[in-house]
This record gives C-alpha cells, structure tokens and sequence, in this order.
C-alpha cells in the first residue's frame, strides 16, 4: 500500500481517564485534566508532524453537563485557558481551530472566544483541529433532521428532493458537514464504547482502544496509534 493511504486522513480521540490519573496521583479530578491539555497539545503536533489532515476530540459530551458543577466549571475555563496559549502555536503550526457541538449550552464569553479564535485561525491549511464540546451523537442526528424539516417546511428544500436524497445528502445536515468521516477513533483510558460520539459519522470507522489514560497519551501512543492503523484491513463490505 502507498505510504499516503496509511496515514489515516481524519483521527478522532475520546480523550478519557482524565479523573482515574488525577486520583492514582491523590488529586482532585480537574487536576487531570489540567495533565490532560499538554497531551492535546502533544497530539496536535504529532498529528501536523504525520500528515494526518483532521484530528478531532471530544473534550465534553452532553451528558457530561451532568456532573459537579465545579468540574464543569474548570473544564470549560480550561477551554478558554487553552484556547489563549495555544493561539500562536496553532497560528505557527498552521492549525485550523474549529469547535463542534450544541453551542447554545456554552457562555456567550465562552461563543465570543470561541469565535474570535475559528476566525483567526480560519486560513491555515495544515490541519483542522476539531474540538467536539457539549456534543452528542444522537444531538447531531436530530438536529439534523430538524434542520431538514426546517428547510422543507419553508420550503427552501422540497419533497422530492428529501425522499431522492441518498446518504451523502444527509451528511450536510450534521454539524460535521465537510468534514470527513473519521479513518480512526481511539479512546482511552480502556473503556471499549462509544459514549454517544459520532454515531452516524465512525460507521466505517477503525478503533483503537487503549489502557493509556489521556494525560499518559503523548506522541509516541499517537505514532503508536497510526502504526496499528497502517496494518488494518479495510474493506467497506467487499470481498478481498
Ligand atoms: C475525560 O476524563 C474527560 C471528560 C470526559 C471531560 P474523565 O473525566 O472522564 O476521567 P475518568 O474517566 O473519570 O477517569
Ligand atoms: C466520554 O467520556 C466523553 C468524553 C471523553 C468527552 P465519559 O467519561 O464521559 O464517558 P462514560 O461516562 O465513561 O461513558
Ligand atoms: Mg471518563
């Protein structure tokens, strides 16, 4: 195989065991996931030193809005915390920031930050670096089909055209449009499920799961990662 079809185009990580590190250290649980963002910024610069063009990662889900309050809170100004020291580096890097997920939960300082750095990091072309926040898979799916309905009902799209639409034309409804599936999900931390991720999007997905917890997870499990990656057999349903 050439060397370009080995080096998956889109990675995805659920980024987990953030808590598990703090407390086998006997720390608090955000301790963790403060170790957790030198890991995202190890991953990023792995994934624009390998050639992988999309590197995603669910940093909170939906149904993580249900935890302490004061875990939430940290975790979201660790966003904003994040997003301010690593605009240079994603601005030297050529780095593409984008953020995914139901944004109407988010602060509106945390959309303003949010925003201003999507637009300032929107010409680069190395690598798109999605941030998956307040996202869930079946979110996406529903919001999507209200969209449609949307579109039908005022008549910006038509019947005809929703019952010829074929699975690509759905996928411009979800909040990933444009964006390619993920080659590769890898979830840390050794827990094998998908935790309402991109249910739609990893149909044809390769995974990765790993014992390593997030803030362990640096660029020599990245490069680990795409190794396994490079010897999977991918057949879309075909026959070898
Ligand atoms: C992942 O680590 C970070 C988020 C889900 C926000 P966890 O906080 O889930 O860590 P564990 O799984 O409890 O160890
Ligand atoms: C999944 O991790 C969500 C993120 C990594 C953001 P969780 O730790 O919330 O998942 P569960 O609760 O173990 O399934
Ligand atoms: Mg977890």
């Amino acid at each position: 195989m050439e060397e370009s079809k080995r080096i998956p185009v889109h990675v995805s990580i659920i980024m987990d065991g953030n808590g598990r590190w703090a407390e086998e250290r006997g720390h608090e649980r955000v301790y963790g996931h403060a170790a957790g963002v030198e890991s995202v910024r190890a991953c990023t610069e792995a994934a624009v030193e390998t050639g992988v063009r999309y590197l995603s990662l669910f940093a909170f889900s939906e149904e993580n809005w249900n935890r302490p309050e004061h875990e939430v809170h940290t975790l979201m100004e660790l966003m904003v915390k994040a997003m301010r020291d690593e605009l240079p580096t994603m601005m030297k890097n050529g780095v593409r920031f984008v953020v995914l997920g139901n944004r109407a939960r988010l602060s509106s300082s945390l959309n303003e930050m949010i925003d201003d750095c999507e637009a300032r990091t929107a010409a680069n072309d190395r690598l798109v670096l999605v941030i998956f926040l307040s996202y869930s898979g079946k979110w996406d799916i529903l919001q999507a089909a209200k969209k449609l309905a949307a579109e039908i009902s005022s008549g910006q799209a038509d019947e005809e055209e929703l019952l010829s639409m074929g699975v690509d034309g759905f996928d411009r409804y979800l909040v990933t449009a444009g964006i390619p599936d993920p080659d590769l999900i890898i979830r840390t931390s050794g827990e094998c499920r998908l935790s309402n991720y991109l249910l739609w999007q990893a149909a044809y997905s390769e995974f990765i799961f790993t014992g390593v917890l997030w803030p362990d997870f640096r660029k020599e499990e990245f490069r680990a990662a795409l190794a396994e990656y490079a010897r999977r057999d991918r057949r879309y349903g075909r026959v070898k």
